[in-house]
């Protein structure tokens, strides 16, 4: 009996630590793993000027305003904020891969280099990639 109930709860505790993976709540990226394309920010920019510049300076989201809200978490939490309650007055209207491009296009407001592979507009994806400074 108690053989297997310690093997129940390790049993237990691979399901957790594995969705946990999944969910990305330990991030096996970086702002600077290259996580996003060139062109992709270039598409974000141009949303970003659209939908969100009425509210937004861009500088609310470089540097230290940037970084005094985000450093040390998942772009999942700009991803949450982003595509669940922006524009503010109207949110959630924009596509999935439109918010994966703003947050593409605050990447590169920050100066972070660019890859091969866009950054995906999923909260998957984005829990998997941390915020840090840029490292030169
Ligand atoms: C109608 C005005 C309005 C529009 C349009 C708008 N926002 Fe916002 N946004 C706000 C307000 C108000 C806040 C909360 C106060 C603040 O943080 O400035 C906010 C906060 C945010 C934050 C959190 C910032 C932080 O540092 O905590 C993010 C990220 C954001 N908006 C992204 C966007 C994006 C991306 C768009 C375009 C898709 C957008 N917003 C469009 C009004 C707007």
């Amino acid at each position: 009996m108690i053989r297997s109930a310690i093997l129940v709860t390790s049993a237990a505790l691979a399901v957790s630590v594995s969705a946990a993976v999944l969910h990305g709540q330990t991030p096996q990226k970086t702002t600077n793993s290259a996580v996003y394309t060139t062109a992709q920010a270039e598409r974000g920019k141009a949303v970003f000027g659209e939908k969100c510049s009425a509210c937004h300076d861009p500088a609310r989201f470089t540097g230290a305003p940037f970084f005094e809200v985000f450093d040390g978490k998942a772009l999942k939490e700009v991803w949450d904020i982003a595509s669940g309650t922006m524009p503010e007055d109207n949110p959630g209207s924009l596509k999935p891969q439109e918010y994966g491009d703003i947050i593409a296009y605050f990447l590169h407001l920050n100066e972070f280099a660019t890859g091969e592979a866009e950054l995906p507009g999923n909260a998957g994806a984005m829990a998997n990639i941390k915020v840090e400074k840029l490292k030169k």
